[in-house]
């Protein structure tokens, strides 16, 4: 049985958050002389002299509409990132607990949990980037505090099979995490709508990738309300400034172009697929859910290195068990998959 009381830390139990300025005031005022902010204003025309909106309302209420997930089940965080750090910080005993990851997978759940101290336990993914449930349930034991499952999962571009995650969320009685940064290039669901039947389940999503917003910082976390009122109290007060807040609003309005941009970009990840396919070096190019194709190529270390002369970044994936020889490709512009595929064409001239 998920009992969530008995898996948010104790010192959090009893921690009295923050109280802000902004929180112990609400209502109409026209002089705010509460928050030590510079009453004469700043050097911008914003009156970005105000600190924010600390639960940020407005940005919540339209997030709410488009995703269909009430205000109250969703935290806002200075990226994804922040929202990792936050779930270890609150459900995760330093020194005592664990989580389980099913490499390889997004680097950060590992990072964050080595910087609080939580041991991380690994089920890697099966040959076929799939999770090894057997393996998982071994691992897990009563210090088991969360799960992290990517979907698709980042680098190998793969969604896991939905039966295997139900799986997880039915017979784990933590904390598990699907990180859907890259669900919009999928034609899988969401596991929003799913929020209801399953108390223990966290989905996070981001600005980061098909909103086009990396730069802004801005990643979601929806949960029940018991975990989100968790992260609510140990987030640090304005963890989202005023501009990403009303940044974020703006690209609200645009769904349209953002639908836009996705489907051109998938468009152009097949295409880019089908030519790399077709390179003689090219040994295998794995299906991609995501905006990066997983690309595995003789000498992948030797080729990034070729591709860093003509001034072309990949990720080199190489080194990480199950992906050796490989190269993560972000799929980018029409000009920019030109650029690498004509660099890639160059290496085989010259090698092969
Ligand atoms: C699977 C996954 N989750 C989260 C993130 C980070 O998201 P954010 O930019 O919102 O911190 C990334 C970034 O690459 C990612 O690949």
């Amino acid at each position: 049985m998920f009992e969530l009381d008995k898996l948010i830390r104790e010192n959090i139990k009893r921690l009295v958050p923050y109280s802000s300025a902004r929180d112990e005031f609400s209502g109409e005022a026209k002089v705010f002389l509460d928050a030590n902010e510079n009453s004469l204003g700043s050097p911008l025309p914003k009156w970005y002299n105000r600190y924010p909106d600390p639960h940020q309302q407005k940005l919540k209420a339209l997030i709410s509409v488009i995703k269909g997930v009430a205000p109250e089940h969703i935290f806002l965080g200075n990226g994804s990132d922040e929202c990792i750090d936050l779930l270890f910080r609150c459900f995760c005993e330093p020194g005592k607990d664990n989580t389980i990851i099913c490499p390889p997978t997004y680097g950060m759940y590992e990072v964050s949990a080595n910087i609080n101290d939580v041991q991380v336990r690994k089920a890697p993914l099966l040959d076929d980037f799939q999770l090894d449930l057997v393996h998982l349930e071994n691992l897990a034991d009563t210090n088991t505090k969360i799960v992290w499952l990517c979907s698709p999962n980042n680098p190998t571009g793969n969604s896991l099979n939905r039966q295997d995650v139900e799986a997880v969320l039915n017979n784990f009685n933590g904390i598990v995490v699907i990180d859907e940064a890259y669900i919009n290039f999928s034609k899988q669901k969401s596991f929003l709508q799913e929020l209801s039947d399953y108390p223990n389940l966290v989905v996070m999503q981001t600005f980061s990738k098909a909103w086009g917003l990396a730069g802004l910082r801005l990643g979601i976390a929806f949960a029940s309300t018991g975990i989100i009122d968790t992260l609510d109290k140990v987030k640090p007060p304005y963890n989202i400034g005023q501009a990403t807040q009303e940044i974020a609003l703006q690209a609200l309005e645009n769904t349209g172009q953002v639908n836009d941009m996705i489907l051109e970009l998938t468009d152009m990840r097949s295409a880019l697929a089908d030519v790399l396919a077709q390179i003689p070096t090219v040994e295998k190019v794995y299906p991609s859910d995501a905006n990066f194709i997983l690309v595995k190529i003789k000498e992948a270390r030797k080729v990034y290195d070729f591709l860093l002369t003509k001034a072309i970044v990949v990720r080199d994936r190489s080194k990480v068990k199950l992906c050796e020889d490989c190269l993560r490709i972000t799929v980018g512009t029409e000009k920019e998959n030109t650029d690498l595929v004509d660099a890639l064409h160059e290496w085989v001239l010259m090698h092969v």
